[in-house]
């Protein structure tokens, strides 16, 4: 068998960190290599530097057998090399084929020939099995066929090593089902794939190889019959899986967060979220499962003041909110995690100083009565995050962008939940944090929650779900379709629901 990559003794450093330590493996042609590690493991930079958005400081990286030295990921490109990123790159106004095309041909898109690309783009969906309709707009697609179309670009570009980061993050499990059918199709054509996962069910259902990586170094690549979640879990952090959470809770008869015939502004000709009831007790963690993109991003930032209402109402402990600002309902207790923690949940280009004041600046643990700004206290309690929260950080002076993706979600995390909220708003609180993390930010969700916190809790993450809430609702276009009893739903039984079968 051929190797389609040999990462030869890459290291690669930044201040205070050793990102890469001479990380040395080889992936064969034509199969699916899993790359699994904690937060911070340095996943991410080496994929970085096969896609050519990183240099390396030492070692040597093959392609097919020839030397890469990419300056950019134009080379990498031309080298057979694509990524697709976490977040999709879709221009979503435009069609299918137009963000297929979109960068190669540099003409206006208006004057671009449709009849040039047409055949060859259907060929190539034919080819690899990625039905999609080329005239559809973005917009009107589910996430599964948007993660089709930006495979399919990259395809188009001629590449032959496909990288995928955390693809799976964003789907139902039937989608992940049809992904995997997908990939494994590319790679009986010769496709190469390279896939990052936290999940390591997943990993041992699609790798044929898995290679382990801790504190930057490679600690080991073992076969999938040589593999099992055990074994690679004891790779990763030293021990075996930390055990599910359990769900023995005391609800309180007292409201902590109530939303009374609650209507979104509509945008676009569509209404966001629809009707929405919901009582959260004190002491109660209620989930809402649902596909992105089906209000949940709306709703929540109506609950913190951010998007409009056109009618309901709105309580915070018998206390109506509804026509606060956001700062006046972030003091008075509600806390809330973003599920796109880069652009709404921190300042990436500020320290950790000063991201643990960020939507408290005006409360009195960070401004004083003469409105000076209390560093001190910043100091410490984002200092006392990076503690309890295992974040991985030279220091709190650090700049938040210089932390790997699960570390910075751990950070906001943190911040969030120690900050004793009344109501805690949590969305995608664990997405891409690795399995050790998970648990941890578990335990403290459900302490914080024995402790009385009322928490909305809106995730992808089914198991999460099921292991977490109290009570558990289906969000589909807008509209909270189906109540489940948590200790019975099924991850299958959800999905259902949430891709609007069987409701
Ligand atoms: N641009 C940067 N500047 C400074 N440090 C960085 C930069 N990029 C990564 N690092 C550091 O390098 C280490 C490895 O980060 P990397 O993003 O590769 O981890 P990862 O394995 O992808 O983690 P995660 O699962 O959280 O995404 C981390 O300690 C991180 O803080
Ligand atoms: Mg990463």
């Amino acid at each position: 068998m051929n190797t389609a990559i040999n990462i030869e003794n890459i290291s690669k450093s930044f201040p205070g960190v050793l990102a890469n330590d001479s990380v040395s493996f080889d992936i064969t042609s034509g199969t699916i290599h899993a790359i699994v590690g904690e937060n911070g493991a340095g996943k991410s930079t080496l994929m970085k530097i096969l896609y050519g958005m990183q240099k390396p400081d030492n070692g040597i990286l093959k392609i097919n057998g020839d030397i890469a030295k990419f300056q950019s990921p134009k080379d990498a490109i031309s080298a057979g090399i694509g990524m697709v990123h976490q977040h999709f790159m879709l221009a979503d106004n435009l069609t299918v084929w137009e963000n297929i095309v979109l960068g190669i041909d540099s003409s206006n898109l208006s004057k671009i020939k449709k009849s040039k690309y047409i055949p060859d783009i259907t060929d190539l969906s034919k080819k690899y099995s990625l039905p999609i309709d080329v005239n559809l707009t973005i917009d009107d697609l589910g996430v599964g066929e948007k993660q089709r179309v930006e495979i399919l670009k990259v395809l188009y570009r001629g590449a032959n090593i496909l990288i995928l980061d955390e693809p799976t993050a964003v789907l139902v499990p039937q989608e992940v089902e049809e992904l995997f059918e997908n990939l494994k199709n590319l790679v009986s054509q010769g496709v190469t794939i390279l896939f990052i996962s936290h999940k390591l069910d997943e990993v041992m259902e699609i790798a044929d190889r898995i290679s382990v990586m801790r504190g930057g170094q490679h600690v080991g690549t073992v076969s999938k019959e040589k593999a099992s979640k055990k074994i690679l879990a004891e790779m990763m952090i030293g021990k075996d899986l930390p055990t599910p959470p359990s769900r023995e809770t005391l609800i309180s008869s007292e409201n902590c967060l109530q939303l009374k015939d609650l209507n979104g502004v509509p945008s676009l000709g569509k209404i966001p979220f629809e009707d929405i009831n919901l009582e959260i007790k004190k002491g109660e963690i209620c989930g809402i499962a649902g596909v992105e993109g089906n209000g949940q991003r709306e709703l929540s930032e109506a609950i913190l003041g951010l998007y409009p209402v056109e009618s309901g109402q709105i309580f915070l402990e018998d206390i109506e909110i509804t026509k606060l600002s956001t700062r006046e309902r972030r003091l008075t207790g509600i806390s809330f995690i973003p599920e796109d923690r880069q652009s709404q949940g921190l300042v990436v280009e500020s320290n950790l100083i000063e991201n643990i004041i960020l939507g408290k600046q005006s409360s009195n643990t960070y401004s004083s009565k003469f409105k000076n700004v209390l560093f001190k206290n910043a100091s410490k309690n984002s200092k006392d995050v990076v503690d309890n929260y295992e974040v991985k950080t030279p220091n709190v002076q650090t700049l938040a962008l210089a932390l790997s993706g699960g570390n910075q979600q751990k950070f906001v995390v943190g911040r969030e939940i120690d900050g004793k909220p009344t109501f805690l708003l949590a969305s995608q609180p664990t997405r891409g944090v690795d399995i050790g993390a998970q648990a941890l930010i578990w335990d403290k969700l459900k302490e914080a929650r024995d402790m009385g916190l009322g928490v909305l809790l809106i995730s992808a993450d089914l198991d999460e779900l099921l292991g977490l809430s109290d009570k558990l609702y289906v969000i589909y276009e807008g509209k909270l379709v189906k109540q489940l009893e948590p200790t019975e739903a099924t991850p299958e039984q959800l999905g259902s629901y949430m891709t609007g079968l069987g409701i």
